[in-house]
């Protein structure tokens, strides 16, 4: 019997020392130690030896146990820090390699570009306001001046939703909205969206952007429409570029202009991108009609005010140079990325 414990011993050390994985010394503890295993077979003899015998071979046996669990420990050590040794010398990490940057958003340039125009106007004491983009009739063209059957009505193919309601075809129903709102002094600005049915092509778009101004006030003049336009030009395109006004008509401002930038490619002397005008068209402006300071509860009499009308998208196509308006609704990461 002692001889089998022997052999248990050197079988023990000899599996075990050519175990190469976790599996062969799990193996060799289940064939040596397990209840089935070799040594639990040794032991289960033992009823046949004399009452002598058995504490020898017993204290024999319980050696062999620990012998055994000491040398499958050992193994376990030594291959994990074999797996150690081996996954630090793949792993090396190259220090050299560039890292991987995360892609920072930006602003559209839209966003980009009415965010400058509102801190000039609010450089200068403006209010920011809001208004509905699905309107009532009354707001977007009765209260400016501009009823059913006005032909200035054709030239802004509306979106209508019922017959008194629609998609607002301008800003300029914030003027009415402001002017319900707050008594003078008005100083304003309304961005917003607008919809006109138009086909979209390289100008066009069914749905653009506006900022609308409005200034309300007793003594109000042309001279102050033209000095605050002046300085919103030159704070954004430069203190060289300049305005001027050409005649125009809008139900709700009389007089009425349409405000040209001086280009500021050329800075006047014509080129391409003014198509050798010199002169950029920006927005339509004028002082605001008497009545449509009484829809909107203020008295002509006591008070005056001027208003302006920008298109957004014109604005950034002019100072970025963008050729096609269509490009800024097409989320086009190879156009986005360049501003
Ligand atoms: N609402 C006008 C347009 O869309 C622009 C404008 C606004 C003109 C305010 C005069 C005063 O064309």
């Amino acid at each position: 019997m002692k001889e089998q414990l022997e052999k248990i011993r050197s079988d023990a050390a000899a599996a075990l020392a050519a175990a190469a994985d976790a599996e062969a010394v799990e193996a060799a503890r289940v064939a040596f130690l397990g209840k089935k295993g070799q040594l639990t077979a040794v032991l289960r003899g033992m009823g046949a030896l004399s009452p002598e015998q058995r504490p020898v071979v017993g204290q024999l046996a319980n050696e062999i146990r620990a012998f055994v669990e000491g040398e499958i420990e050992k193994k376990k050590a030594e291959l994990a820090e074999k797996a150690r040794a081996k996954k630090l010398a793949s792993g090396v990490i190259d220090v050299t390699m560039p890292g991987r940057r995360n892609k920072a958003g930006r602003l559209h340039p839209l966003n980009k570009v009415l965010e400058e125009v509102t801190s000039i106007f609010t450089g200068m004491g403006f209010t920011v306001a809001e208004g509905p983009e699905v309107e009532l009739d009354y707001y977007n063209f009765e209260a400016l001046n501009t009823p059913a059957d006005h032909p200035a009505r054709d030239s802004q193919d509306t979106f209508y939703i019922t017959d008194k309601i629609l998609l607002r075809t301008q800003t300029s129903s914030v003027q009415i909205r402001a002017m319900e709102k707050s008594k003078p002094p008005i100083r304003m600005i309304a961005p917003g969206r607008v919809f006109r049915s138009d086909t979209a092509d390289a100008t066009h778009s069914p749905v653009f952007h506006q900022i609308e101004g409005l200034v309300v006030d007793k003594g109000i003049t042309m001279a102050n429409l033209k000095g605050t336009l002046e300085t919103f030009v030159k704070a954004l395109y430069g203190p060289d570029a300049r305005i001027r006004l050409r005649p125009h008509h809008f139900p709700f401002t009389e007089p009425s202009a349409e405000v040209d930038a001086s280009c500021f490619v050329c800075g006047g002397k014509g080129c391409g991108v003014c198509k050798g005008e010199g002169w950029i068209e920006i927005l339509g402006a004028g002082m605001v009609h008497p009545n449509v300071l009484r829809a909107g509860g203020i008295d002509p009499e006591e008070y005056s005010g001027f208003a302006f009308g920008l298109g957004l998208e014109r604005l950034v196509m002019i100072k970025y140079g963008v050729d096609d308006l269509r490009l800024f609704y097409e989320n086009d990461l190879r156009f986005l990325k360049q501003f």
